[in-house]
């Protein structure tokens, strides 16, 4: 876009930026809407970035509302990533500059703003109004979040079905190229690692499946990582199993289907409910090895199935098998795989007064990810006719938990423990 300011139209990309940004910390939808429709460029100008505090129009908004004025007029740099000196009129009247706030912060996201992208201080537009205490705010951007995240899912299942069609025709490239894809090495951004743009990451699996079903694992009294030390299960999670294993398995003499051994703790749990029946699916040959030399195969009602819970539950389905209770708890696997197990499997296999859980970590590195997964859930679940509960579970303090352990996984400070049943 040439600078509306200069009658030359000569472009100074940096004095554009910094128009956006102002107008934004400045809640002046008007500015923003000329200087948007000014645009001549394919970036869309709503998602500029502050080369130095990493500022989005949307963090810009978000931190023209801090509550706390004199601090911030006074620091070097005006928290809306504005250079010192540049008005910034929104400060003096916090109560209507929130309500400004959040209709720029609405019109910012009309117009197609990054409701994820991350600041130099590691934080999305939605962290810095949660830490600045702008619960509507947040709200906002919880909610374009679901949005986005609903639409990626649906294209995600759209592609599925391309691949499908491609399948079904000579060469299942689709499916091919996927694999190889999946072999790659993968290269998980650390917390504050400024190549990290959005926060979708926290969402993704930290490898693939293919690579960690390979992968040698190593089992510690406390914890059990894959070879690239990622964390598949660690024992601090035990109160969570335990408040599952009791929501799931209130009497004895139940019949429930485990997905995914790890350590045991889970199973160990359940087997104290003395289940008339105990089917463990569990795909990797490390963990299964380890299953069968503490003699799981032997443990009354228990019943191991050796594979990919993908291709061990159609068979389930044809036998007739039916669980009172269902847990899922894998490693590696996206949102996709888990919305395919409740689509696709639970409903063959629960019984219609059954229960079901998962372990819910989806986003769970970064609070605003873990409410928006939250909500996408639970409208596929629906979706799928399912309703679900949520117990809070406040989570110790995992400080000092993460030493060796590649990727700190675990942030939020509640666990959020579901409980799905059929809708009546
Ligand atoms: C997080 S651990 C489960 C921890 C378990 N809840 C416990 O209490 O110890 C995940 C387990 O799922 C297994 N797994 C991963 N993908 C799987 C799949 N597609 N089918 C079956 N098991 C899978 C992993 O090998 C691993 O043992």
């Amino acid at each position: 876009m040439a600078d509306i300011q200069d009658p030359l139209g000569s472009i100074d990309v940096d004095t554009e930026q910094q128009e956006v940004l102002l107008a934004a910390s400045q809640h002046n939808i008007q500015r923003l809407r000329q200087l948007i429709r000014a645009n001549e460029k394919p970036e869309n100008p709503v998602n500029v970035k502050d080369p130095e505090t990493g500022y989005t129009p949307l963090h810009a908004a978000i931190a023209a509302c801090e509550p706390d004025t004199e601090e911030s007029a006074d620091a070097q740099q005006l928290p809306n990533g504005v250079p010192n000196g540049e008005p910034t009129p929104a400060l003096n009247a916090p109560s209507s500059v929130v309500d400004r706030g959040r209709d720029t912060v609405k019109f910012l996201l009309q117009e197609g703003a990054i409701w994820n992208d991350l600041d130099a201080n590691n934080e999305t537009p939605g962290c810095l109004a949660r830490r600045l205490g702008l619960d509507e705010l947040y709200d906002l951007l919880v909610d374009a979040g679901v949005r986005a995240e609903m639409l990626l899912n649906r294209l995600d299942g759209y592609e599925e079905i391309m691949d499908g069609e491609e399948e079904s025709g000579e060469g299942a490239a689709g499916v091919e190229e996927k694999e190889v894809q999946e072999d790659q090495p993968q290269t998980e951004p650390e917390p504050g690692d400024s190549t990290n743009q959005n926060a979708t990451e926290s969402t993704e699996p930290a490898v693939s499946s293919s690579r960690y079903l390979q992968s040698n694992l190593s089992f510690q009294h406390d914890r059990l990582l894959d070879q690239d030390q990622n964390g598949v299960m660690m024992a601090w999670e035990t109160d969570i199993m335990a408040k599952s294993t009791k929501a799931l398995l209130p009497t004895t003499g139940l019949r429930v289907l485990n997905v995914g051994h790890g350590m045991g703790i889970v199973d160990n749990l359940f087997q104290a409910q003395q289940p008339s029946a105990h089917h463990i699916i569990e795909a990797h040959p490390d963990v299964v090895a380890d299953m069968k030399s503490k003699g799981w195969h032997e443990k009354p009602g228990v019943k191991i199935h050796e594979g990919r819970w993908q291709d061990i539950l159609p068979n389930l389905i044809n036998e007739g098998e039916t669980f009172d209770a269902i847990y899922y708890d894998t490693f590696a696997e996206s949102y996709s795989d888990f919305r395919e197990f409740f689509q696709e499997q639970v409903i063959g296999l629960l019984d219609p007064d059954g229960k079901w859980g998962f372990f819910n970590g989806m986003g769970a590195d970064r609070q605003i990810s873990y409410d928006v997964y939250q909500k996408v859930v639970e409208m596929d679940l629906l979706e799928a006719g399912f309703d679900v509960d949520w117990e809070e579970i406040k989570v110790p303090d995992l400080e000092g938990e993460w030493s060796g352990v590649r990727r700190k996984y675990w942030v939020v400070d509640n666990y959020r423990l579901p409980t799905c049943r059929y809708l009546d």
